[in-house]
């Protein structure tokens, strides 16, 4: 496939850039008025128009004359895979009832974990597709998502098979992370060592035995699951090779930060609540920053500290955190918006958080997220557009024209 007459190409870092730290984010490197040449499922080369070789110049195109070719959106973060809505709990939100509030009066995560016990693999599979595919022509080509909903040794394995499922059945990677310290079921409300146990004895060995998960989270928060608990789990998952990705400093600063560097975590995710410790404990590592703006401007919570992280240098990613609760979206248009609008990100950090760093944070950067010769062919041509500003701008509407993944125009 090649494109042409693209106004820019965007996010051409190199193959060989894995990851933006702080001042880095600023640099979106854009290639104006290009040809993009698809080979299978790869890119295998572009240029300027000005320039293009005859032996190029000759084959069939697509034209994009207005129209900006970007890198697909990478999300590092989501639990897409649920068996109902908790609409009720948002009126519950508009009448001013708190996250803990709902979550302590048996709504939350619990109300989920009932239902989601309930559906079947099929229908769980059935329904988060539907979310997935909506994702997809949304600009997302390479997606995190988590159990966690489950609870129980059973659901939480057929969570992870639904995943799965979606990987075999979808042509984006997708990495699974085992969630099952989410919270604790009603059945080990006065055990929480008991939960632990099950997590570490029972449901560990048989998710790395089947292979189900990459990675392995846990919700450190007050209420939910404390630091030296999240230490205990994180350890137990290091010992079947599946490395952190935590819920930290979601409602509270509690450590989560620090607890989740100490143990290597490929990323800290939410951190609404910082502080100049949880900045310190981030330096010297390779734990990238993974900001959730639509969860925090669903719950009316503090928006990400993007700027102070940027300044101290370190790599700031933006991801959905679509789930039922606290963040029932998962447009990435709309996150890069917020990222804009509500962080303060400049349209280019925001892009490059959402896209290379992303990346980073799913461990994909050596073939997404940016625009590069061998990496995947997975990328968006957007609608005609004055500049690249506007697509963040234009919040609540989509840019997104025709999506590409693996080198294929995907339809839905
Ligand atoms: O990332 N904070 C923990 N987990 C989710 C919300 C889960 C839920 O409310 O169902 C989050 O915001
Ligand atoms: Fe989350």
């Amino acid at each position: 496939m090649l494109i042409t007459n693209i106004k820019g190409l965007v996010g051409l870092h190199p193959k060989e850039k894995l990851v933006l730290r702080g001042s880095e984010m600023s640099n979106l490197p854009v290639l104006e008025n290009a040809w993009l040449l698809i080979e299978n499922d790869l890119i295998k080369d572009f240029g300027e128009m000005d320039s293009i070789p005859p032996s190029i110049s000759c084959l069939p195109s697509t034209d994009a004359v207005d129209k900006y070719v970007f890198p697909s959106w990478c999300d590092s973060h989501s639990h897409i895979v649920f068996a109902a809505s908790r609409e009720e709990e948002f009126v519950m939100k508009i009448q001013g009832k708190s996250y803990e509030e709902i979550a302590s009066a048996g709504g939350g995560i619990l109300n989920s974990a009932t239902k989601l016990r309930e559906a079947t693999e099929d229908d769980l599979f059935e329904s988060a597709l539907v979310r997935l595919n909506r994702m997809i022509l949304n600009g997302t080509g390479a997606l995190e998502i988590k159990s966690g909903y489950g609870l129980s040794v059973e659901s939480e394995i057929k969570m992870l098979k639904v995943i799965r499922r979606l990987k075999e059945n979808f042509p984006i990677p997708i990495k699974a992370t085992f969630l099952a310290a989410h919270t604790y079921p009603i059945e080990y409300k006065g055990n929480h060592q008991g939960y632990i146990d099950l997590i570490i004895d029972e449901m560990l060995p048989q998710i790395a035995k089947e292979n189900l998960a990459d990675y392995i989270d846990v919700f450190c928060e007050k209420g939910f699951f404390s630091v030296e608990e999240t230490d205990q789990i994180l350890k137990a998952g290091a010992h079947y090779g599946l490395k952190p990705k935590v819920h930290a400093n979601q409602l509270s600063i509690s450590g989560a930060v620090e607890i989740a560097v100490k143990n290597n975590a490929v990323s800290v995710d939410h951190l609404e609540e910082t502080n100049a410790e949880t900045i310190q404990s981030l330096l010297n590592s390779n734990t990238i920053v993974t900001l959730l703006p639509s969860c925090s401007f669903y719950l009316g919570i503090p928006f990400g500290n993007a700027k102070g992280f940027m300044e101290a240098n370190l790599p700031v990613a933006l991801a959905s955190d679509y789930n039922p609760g606290s963040t029932p979206s998962g447009n990435m248009n709309f996150v890069v918006s917020l990222g804009c609008i509500k962080l303060k990100m400049l349209p280019e950090q925001a892009i490059n958080a959402a896209t290379l760093n992303g990346a980073a944070a799913l461990e994909l950067s050596g073939d997404f997220g940016s625009i590069a010769i061998g990496k995947k062919a997975n990328l968006f041509i957007t609608k005609p557009m004055p500049s690249i500003a506007y697509l963040p701008y234009s919040f609540g509407e989509t840019q997104i024209e025709t999506v590409i993944l693996n080198g294929e125009i995907y339809n839905g």
